[in-house]
């Protein structure tokens, strides 16, 4: 056996290690200084207790961008330098993140134990390559992402570290065979264990959904889906399952060989970045001569997801709703009913209005899936949803996917099998009659990206100066447009856990409509260069009459409003969002 010796290499702080909403996120270029990453990972392990990482299972994988292969080298001659027992990394250096955290949850060794902690190298949806962004997160034993308090006390770490351990003797190893090597170190035997990256997330999701009521409604001649994975990490999952498991042609699948570059593209699942699947399912300008009925995309690291019917497309926010009001008959795991609902502050009340008529419990967090990790470790929430193209239950403690299309599938394939008629029903159909029983959300994002970050504060901070001024605000949308609602009430977000009490705020500036249509201003928390402003649009219209309209028709005076109000273009220069989702 390959023997190896700890050494201590000296090193020097670096700046700006603090980890964001999801991790550390920089540049490709960033990652390839000198012990940067190593840094991180030490700063990481010194702030879990010493006796949990010794002799621990450790998982080390991620979307499989640009630079993995390089990093989870390095991460592995750290762990064992710092105790660590074993490294489990999915062949191929390919893991998504729900599969991360199924992996921490589900899977044992041959002595019958779990993995401590992860960690996953993502940038997730921003794009890849050397000149692009890397990113690594840690993820807890419960298999979410590391609590602020954790996170807070690594980048403490970063700050003042002067040396890490590392393996010297352990040779590169190879992540492409399947396999388990050995190494012989001062605390006794090491191995890293590369394995099959679908096996431990597929057994899973056959144990919440019904795979042969799925299936049956894919290999109906009638249906037909199309999932681009982006070239992400989906494509692996989408193989398995879509292809192996539910008997899908190979035809539904695009873009689903996963690429260090995503294929040059942006791997965001929204009708910006998904360019080709909104084509497919005729939401681009020119209109194939068939369009599927189902159609979803997953983000880098197969944690988010768009779904879209033939020429509909449906919103993030209606659909945790509408899972969530179909969760129960369509889908086996939730037949005992669902323990609670959440959605994140800027998400629409779509899921709010689900709630009250299920009598379910609801929660309205922070933005960020840590949050409604914590209700879910309390049994307090089982299906939970953002506006940002997250979905997921309490199956794990990321959001997911594919699990997002499975959830999809069963509610089609259920409605289907009620019907029982000759013609399919479809998304359109069910998310209408939703819209009918519920009222509609009208809803809308405008991302601007890359805005000078003194600008940005700027105008954050002018939009809370306006709070204390509600009568002029008021009497600025009534020359501005006086079909618009009074504001009734506006403040900045603020959350105190119903688990540990911890409180978190200036979690996104609120205007409050008397109608009940909201604006929401926000930074994002995952960007990695200058600031990104988020202002989201909502609208409620719970007359069956007027549920129809366009959405961007629906919401034009509220968008004039929310721009003159905060003053959009005389802060940031901008005349046009970036990014509408
Ligand atoms: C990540 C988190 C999500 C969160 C999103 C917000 O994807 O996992 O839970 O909604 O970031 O991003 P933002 O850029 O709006 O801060
Ligand atoms: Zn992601």
């Amino acid at each position: 056996m390959v023997l190896f010796k700890v050494v201590k290499q000296e090193t020097k702080a670096i700046d700006g290690q603090k980890p964001g909403t999801s991790g550390l996120r920089k540049k490709v270029t960033v990652f390839k200084q000198d012990h940067y990453l190593a840094n991180f990972v030490q700063a990481t392990f010194d702030a879990l207790p010493s006796d949990k990482v010794k002799g621990s299972n450790i998982v080390v994988s991620g979307d499989g961008r640009y630079w993995s292969t390089e990093a989870i080298q390095i991460i592995i001659k750290i762990a064992a330098a710092n105790g660590v027992k074993r490294v489990w990394v999915g062949q191929n250096t390919l893991l998504s993140t729900p599969a991360v955290s199924a992996i921490i949850r589900e899977r044992v060794n041959s002595h019958g134990e779990k993995a401590y902690g992860a960690f996953i190298l993502t940038a997730s949806h921003n794009p890849g390559g050397p000149d692009e962004d890397f990113g690594i997160k840690y993820n807890c034993e419960n298999g979410g992402p590391a609590p602020e308090s954790l996170t807070n006390k690594i980048y403490e770490n970063t700050k003042k570290i002067t040396a890490y351990h590392t393996a010297d003797g352990i040779p590169n190893v190879d992540v492409t065979k399947i396999g388990v090597t050995s190494f012989e170190g001062p605390d006794g035997t090491f191995d890293v264990e590369v394995f099959d990256s679908t096996e431990d997330y597929v057994k899973l999701m056959k144990t919440i959904f019904d795979f042969t009521a799925i299936k049956d409604l894919i290999t109906n001649p009638k249906f037909s889906f199309c999932y681009d994975a982006l070239h992400g990490v989906a494509g692996v999952y989408a193989k398995k399952i879509f292809l192996e498991e539910l008997g899908a042609k190979e035809s539904s699948l695009l873009n689903c060989e996963p690429k260090e570059d995503f294929g040059g593209g942006h791997p965001d699942p929204n009708l910006t970045y998904a360019k080709e699947l909104v084509q497919v399912m005729g939401l681009g300008k020119t209109q194939p001569d068939e369009i599927p009925e189902f159609g979803a995309a997953a983000d880098g690291d197969a944690d988010r997801n768009m779904i879209l019917g033939k020429k509909f497309f449906v919103t993030p926010s209606d659909s945790v709703a509408i899972i969530a009001a179909n969760a129960v008959g369509a889908i086996p795991y939730f037949s005992g009913g669902l323990k609670g609902v959440a959605r994140s502050m800027p998400t629409s009340a779509a899921l709010d209005v689900v709630a009250k008529k299920l009598n379910l419990e609801f929660f309205e967090v922070p933005t960020g899936w840590k949050f409604f990790g914590n209700l879910m470790d309390a049994g307090m929430c089982s299906v939970c949803g953002e506006e940002s193209f997250g979905t997921g239950s309490d199956h794990i403690r990321e959001k997911d996917g594919i699990w997002a299309v499975l959830a999809w599938l069963s509610i089609l394939a259920h409605r289907n099998k009620q019907a029982g008629g000759d013609k399919l029903v479809t998304v359109e159909e069910i998310v209408t009659e939703h819209w009918n029983t519920y009222g509609r959300h009208y809803y809308t994002r405008y991302d601007y990206e890359n805005v000078d970050s003194d600008d940005a504060k700027k105008l954050m901070a002018h939009l809370v100066d306006l709070q204390s001024k509600l009568g002029d605000v008021n009497n600025l949308i009534k020359e501005i447009r006086p079909d618009v609602a009074e504001v009734q009430e506006a403040d900045e977000f603020e959350y105190k856990d119903p688990v540990d009490q911890s409180i978190s705020s200036h979690q996104g500036i609120r205007y409050l409509f008397k109608d009940g249509s909201r604006l929401v201003f926000r930074l994002s928390g995952t960007g990695s260069v200058g600031a990104t402003i988020r202002l989201y649009i909502e609208q409620y219209e719970a007359d069956p009459a007027k549920i129809f309209e366009p959405s961007a028709e629906a919401l034009a005076p509220l968008v004039e409003v929310a721009l003159k109000l905060s003053k959009m273009e005389e802060f940031t220069g901008r005349s046009e969002p970036t990014v509408i989702t």
